[in-house]
């Protein structure tokens, strides 16, 4: 029988991530008991929470654990079954951890769950029909309530959830506008994914690109990274504006305290509202917002890309730290290699 390889927290994290966070290990793989089946990884997903999960203190989910293994979005295939619902050879998706293997219940609350790849990949479940993809969909239209014909700015754009919510926003009829990291990543979402404009946050100047491009100013700012270019969107907001605080990647690294928004009072003048939303929330309706999407992507109006990298499950630390120097377009998963 193989053996199962597990990253597992070694040391919280100041700053960046470095290899001294992290322990791997070679343990066997438990017996199946009953109601149980036996998962072989093949795809792991990488997102910027996962910095967050590594510090200790309160946060909307308990820290990983010291000597715990890494909290992950997974995908892979059923190799042992124990439990009616599952065969081997069936795709399933879940959170099982970076680990090579993982023994789990199938019969209580259902941690892994059989999935449709009839019309796209299994990897996509990590990420537009996945936790980020159900980010975009769900903090989108219930705290942004988007209007036809309304302005969308949406910073992260060529990410796995801006990448989703920038199309949704074309699909409800409103104007989307991206911020994102290269040109590349711009020519992508105009080009490929249909949002009308895009601005590179590292060579252009926001401020004077939105005045050009939305000068009746934004009625939705959808915001992933905070910092300084929530600041600047703050100055551009219109009256009953919305700002959905999905993500602030820009902090998550931070070693000296968060930088907040200095013009929050534009939120007075323009009778504005900031909200932040967490996806666990929406758990009951993840099955409603996979179908629309999935209905979406089947009609050609909802594109996705995942940015694979492929390597063993010791891949994991490097591969985490490129959501940081912006490497991926599209959803970063790590393609594990049997
Ligand atoms: N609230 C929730 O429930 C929830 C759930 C899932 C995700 N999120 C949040 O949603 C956001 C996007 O997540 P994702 O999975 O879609 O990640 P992602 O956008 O696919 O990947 C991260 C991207 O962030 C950009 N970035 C990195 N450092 C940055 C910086 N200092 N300033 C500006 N941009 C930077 C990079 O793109 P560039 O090349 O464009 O810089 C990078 O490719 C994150 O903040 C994440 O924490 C929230």
């Amino acid at each position: 029988m193989n053996t199962n390889t597990q990253v597992k927290l070694a040391k919280r994290p100041v700053g960046l991530p470095d290899d001294a966070c992290w322990s791997i290990e070679k343990n066997p793989i438990d017996m199946l008991q009953e109601g149980e089946v036996l998962v072989q990884t093949q795809f792991i997903s990488l997102d910027p929470a996962m910095r967050g999960w590594m510090n200790e203190g309160k946060s909307y989910i308990r820290p990983v654990q010291i000597g715990e293994v890494m909290r992950a979005g997974t995908a892979g295939v059923v190799v042992e079954s124990k439990n009616t619902h599952f065969k081997p050879g069936d795709p399933v998706v879940g959170s099982w951890g970076v680990q090579s293997y993982a023994v789990v219940d199938g019969s209580v609350m259902r941690p892994v769950q059989k999935v449709d790849i009839s019309f796209t990949g299994l990897p996509t479940y990590l990420g537009t029909l996945g936790i980020a993809g159900l980010t975009g969909y769900f903090a989108f239209l219930d705290v942004g309530k988007p209007n036809a014909g309304e302005t969308v700015l949406i910073s992260g754009a060529a990410g796995a959830v801006g990448m989703v919510v920038g199309q949704i926003a074309k699909i409800k009829g409103c104007k989307a506008i991206g911020i994102a990291g290269s040109d590349d990543k711009c020519q992508y979402v105009v080009q490929e994914l249909g949002f009308d404009a895009c601005i590179n946050y590292k060579t252009q100047d926001i401020r004077k690109s939105l005045k050009e491009l939305c000068p009746e100013g934004i009625d939705i700012y959808f915001d992933n990274v905070g910092g300084d270019i929530l600041d600047i969107a703050l100055t551009q907001i219109r009256k009953k504006a919305r700002i959905v605080i999905c993500g602030a990647i820009s902090q998550y690294n931070a070693t000296t305290a968060v930088k907040g928004p200095a013009n929050y009072l534009s939120l007075l003048v323009n009778r504005a509202r900031m909200e932040g939303m967490v996806v666990f929330d929406y758990q009951d309706q993840y099955p409603q917002g996979i179908a629309e999407m999935s209905k979406w992507m089947k009609e050609g109006k909802l594109k996705t890309k995942e940015y694979i990298v492929e390597g063993g499950i010791e891949s994991f630390p490097a591969t985490l730290l490129k959501l940081f120097t912006g490497e991926n377009t599209g959803k970063l998963v790590l393609q594990v290699n049997p």
